[in-house]
């Protein structure tokens, strides 16, 4: 696998030398491989945004360095510049940063900055809609007419008219029903299918986590204290507990069966390989005893 965003020894305080000064990032080595889905996950207040936001070069580190393609993004302003073109970000509550008097103008920023002509920021807006599910007859109203769902795909389409080779969603579902969470989920994973992009999403939820992502990333207390494939980083279930994020529902009915003696796969997240473990289980239980 080849790391498309690196962090290097990043730490970054806030107020500085003053008496609000605080560590919100120390001493963090973060990579993101090329095309990989990853989930960022972490207690409130423990760095998550702090983190992203340095992925895109909208805060400096206070000492490290971020590289995007192994070069260091603060190398020269040209190269911060491209950097935001290539490492595209979406907002906690995006929705509020809408601002054009129409959908298609907002969606539209972003290419407009870029330089690109007329006729393929035309295409990009009306592939971002389409992307996030928003009809074209939509496109010449106000964004402020719309639900907050709505508006939010507005804000996403926005950032994925950049054509970002990487996507940073930052809490893209916080807030919305589980039908809104379920399209937004779908939006992101479309993108990511039709682009190759690379997807570094940032969430609350175990269970997002479990049903969506390659990868996780835990962020506790502006570290990175482990990594890994869902079911290894569900295998820390103590220490997760202990930073307020917990396993999975389902992990957890499944380390109680195991604890009772019941003679079953525990490393189970998600409701698919609940019933897939419980079928296996009944399957042994058949061939055991002639019944279950
Ligand atoms: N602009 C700022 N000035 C000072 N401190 C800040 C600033 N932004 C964030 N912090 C502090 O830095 C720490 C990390 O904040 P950050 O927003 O990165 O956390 P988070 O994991 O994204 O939290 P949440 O889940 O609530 O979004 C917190 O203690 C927060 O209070
Ligand atoms: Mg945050």
């Amino acid at each position: 696998m080849e790391p498309i965003i690196q962090t290097e020894h990043l730490s970054h305080i806030y107020s500085a030398g003053t008496p609000f000064e605080h560590g919100a990032l120390v001493d963090v080595d973060f990579t993101a491989y090329r095309g990989e889905y990853l989930g960022i996950i972490g207690h409130t207040g423990s760095g998550k945004s702090t983190l992203i936001q340095h992925l895109n070069g909208l805060l400096k580190p206070t000492s490290g360095r971020v590289l995007y393609e192994g070069q260091d993004i603060w190398e020269s302003k040209e190269r911060t510049r491209e950097t935001r073109f290539h490492v595209g970000l979406v907002f906690q509550y995006p929705e509020y940063q809408l601002f054009e008097e129409t959908i298609y103008k907002d969606i539209a920023f972003g290419p407009k900055n870029m330089g690109l002509d007329e006729k393929e920021i035309d295409r990009r807006v009306r592939e971002a809609a389409q992307f996030v599910g928003l009809r074209e007859e939509l496109l010449d109203k106000s964004p402020f007419e719309l639900s907050g769902g709505q508006k939010r795909r507005v804000a996403i389409a926005g950032v994925i008219a950049m054509e970002p080779s990487v996507l940073i969603l930052d809490e893209p579902t916080a807030g919305l029903d589980p039908v809104g969470v379920e399209e937004i989920l779908g939006n992101i994973r479309d993108y990511h299918q039709a682009k190759n992009a690379t997807i570094i999403i940032v969430s609350h939820s175990m269970e997002e986590m479990a049903r969506t992502v390659d990868r996780i990333v835990v962020v506790n207390d502006g570290r990175i204290p482990f990594s890994g494939a869902p079911r290894e980083v569900f295998a820390h279930g103590d220490e997760l507990e202990a930073m307020g994020l917990g396993v999975p529902a389902m992990t957890r009915v499944f380390h109680r069966l195991r604890a009772m003696g019941v003679d079953i796969d525990a490393s189970v997240y998600t409701t698919e390989q609940a019933r897939d473990a419980i079928l296996a289980r009944l399957g042994r239980g058949q061939t055991e005893k002639g019944a279950v």
